[in-house]
């Protein structure tokens, strides 16, 4: 699958029944974890089942996360590259451009999906992403989770269930920092699992605001998740006809399409939309 991932599910790399699994899955990505959803005694069995998976027939895109920089169990992840298909690897605690430098520096070309709120110092390197050179980085993802570790919090949620301001701050510097280094933008996770309209409705914000997909940690998350970062039927027409307007009139600025003007950012947009819907 060449365009961008939707869902990206989360396996822990240690666990051969998830692992089972995720292989069925609808998943367009998924990522095995070797990071936090591996307790440190079984990292190396993680590293030992993913040596040893299935040859690739089609299906979803393999990632890895690996351990964070400058960790001894980040050096033993790296020698997987070359043993497992791999498509890319996933840095947790990323905190800036110099991180994806310092990564490339031993794993190469292969792509990069950068986490990259998880401390308090990444909060102000997200727009340095755009400045590295010959960057393999593909992704930018977000997470509230160990952010409100890092910053001391009681909780990353109101009484309503809605973010509070840190984490609001973190979701929006994540889109303009991957957007501005022209690479996916990727929302967090949503961790009540059992609650699809919940997952519903934050999926729809982000696709909304300009993510393209996002993290999930179960497979029942898949399913909606494809669904909300999918244009709708009304939305590929709008673009079709957007795209067709331009097309028949090369040498204008500005358009009128169905009664409403549209312009560069609009072409732009229909055009987004119609690489999203795979046309
Ligand atoms: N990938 C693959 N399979 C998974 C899965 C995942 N992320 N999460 C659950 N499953 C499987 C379960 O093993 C179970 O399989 P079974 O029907 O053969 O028994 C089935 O899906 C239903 O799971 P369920 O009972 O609803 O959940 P659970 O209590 O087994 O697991 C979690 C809940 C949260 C522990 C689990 O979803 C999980 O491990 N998620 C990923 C966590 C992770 O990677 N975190 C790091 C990023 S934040
Ligand atoms: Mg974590």
């Amino acid at each position: 699958m060449s365009r961008q991932p939707r869902s990206w599910l989360f396996v822990p790399a240690d666990s051969e029944k998830k692992i089972a699994k995720a292989l069925e899955s609808e998943a367009d990505a998924l990522i095995f974890d070797l990071e936090d959803s591996v307790a440190l005694p079984n990292k190396a069995l993680g590293r030992d089942l993913l040596r040893n998976l299935p040859s690739r027939s089609g299906g979803p895109q393999w990632w890895v996360r690996i351990n964070p920089l400058r960790t001894e169990d980040h050096r033993l992840d790296l020698e997987l590259l070359g043993s497992a298909d791999i498509h890319g690897l996933v840095l947790p605690k990323a905190e800036s451009g110099a991180d994806i430098t310092e990564l490339a520096h031993r794993s190469g070309s292969i792509p990069i999906h950068a986490i990259v709120t998880e401390t308090a110092a990444s909060l102000f390197g997200l727009l340095s992403y755009r400045d590295v050179k010959d960057s393999p980085l593909a992704a930018m993802s977000w997470g509230a989770e160990d952010l409100s570790a890092a910053l001391g919090a009681a909780s990353n949620k109101d009484g309503e269930g809605r973010y509070t301001a840190p984490y609001t701050l973190a979701r929006t510097l994540t889109l303009a920092g991957a957007a501005a280094a022209g690479v996916q933008p990727v929302d967090g996770v949503f961790a009540d699992f059992r609650d699809e309209a919940g997952l519903i409705d934050e999926a729809l914000d982000a696709a909304r605001d300009g993510f393209t997909g996002k993290l999930a940690i179960h497979p029942a998350q898949v399913g909606p998740i494809n669904a909300a970062f999918s244009p709708t039927p009304d939305q590929v027409a709008n673009a079709r006809a957007i795209v067709a307007a331009f097309a028949a009139d090369p040498s204008a600025g500005v358009l009128s399409v169905h009664g409403r003007m549209v312009d560069k950012p609009h072409l732009i947009q229909a055009q987004r939309t119609l690489a999203r819907a795979g046309e």
